[in-house]
């Protein structure tokens, strides 16, 4: 079994507010399918989520009543992309359900505090694909809270059975200096003590790569092999699914692993 993270930036135009990458959605869809594996995937928000939460300032929580109208419109516009997740994955042959972290999760103080993983389970035991999302949450202390998909992966990372957790980016995986600059070199394997991992986390270099570099190693902490790679180029998805070697970065907990 294995758990996928459809990054906004993949299956959205991010810099557009609600906008589909339709067919990059629907061939990850194929992906899926094609490798024969079991999965849980959980999908960002993309321009469906952080353009009006960025606005509502929704990540600190409760500030003013004004911010409420943010807190659902985000909401109904993360399940519009849900919706679009679901479909993709149904007309793939999968048998999706979804599971809104609004009606699963708490949180406290801007941390996880509940998480349903029993619903991903028995899902998962009658034959269904549990699809979870980013989100906006009820939070005990701030009244709401940002629930990332990152922090889904992370939180269902102790299932019984997991054998790989993949990171489904706009990037070939992590590398050495910013993408952007010329002859940055990708690097295959990091570690937490990797300078350029502890680099990046201290640096936040982007919100987006900090958090996943973050809750990747929380995974990896605990066997399970965990990969970043660009769901942008065809096939590699389904290649990482089905264990062969591909092109991205691995996120190792030890050296001897
Ligand atoms: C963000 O979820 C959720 C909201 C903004 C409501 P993610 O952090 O998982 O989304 P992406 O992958 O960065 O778009």
């Amino acid at each position: 079994m294995h758990l996928i993270k459809l990054g906004g930036s993949v299956i959205t135009d991010k810099s557009r507010e609600k906008t589909l990458r339709k067919d990059v959605l629907e061939r990850l869809a194929k992906e899926i399918a094609a490798s024969g594996e079991k999965a849980i995937v959980i999908h960002g928000a993309g321009s469906f989520g952080h353009i009006l939460a960025k606005k509502g300032r929704l990540k600190n929580g409760f500030q003013g009543e004004w911010q409420l109208e943010y807190f659902s419109k985000v909401q109904r516009d993360v399940r519009q992309l849900n919706l679009y997740v679901l479909s993709a994955l149904i007309d793939a042959g999968l048998r999706p359900v979804s599971l809104p972290p609004s009606m699963m999760t708490i949180y406290r103080d801007g941390v996880m505090e509940h998480i349903s993983k029993e619903l991903f389970e028995l899902y998962m035991q009658i034959g269904m694909t549990p699809v979870s999302f980013g989100d906006v949450v009820l939070d005990k202390e701030r009244a709401f809270a940002i629930c990332s998909g990152d922090h889904i992966m992370s939180a269902l990372s102790s299932m019984k059975g997991l054998e790989s957790a993949v990171f489904v980016t706009d990037v070939n995986g992590v590398y050495e200096r910013s993408p952007n600059e010329e002859g940055a070199k990708l690097l295959d394997v990091i570690y937490p003590d990797s300078e350029i991992a502890s680099k990046m986390v201290r640096e936040d270099v982007t919100g987006g790569i900090k958090e996943k570099i973050r809750h990747g190693f929380m995974i990896a902490e605990k066997g399970i092999k965990v990969m970043i790679i660009n769901g942008l180029v065809p096939g590699r998805l389904e290649k990482a699914l089905k264990g062969e070697e591909i092109i991205g970065t691995e996120l190792r907990w030890k050296k001897d692993d």
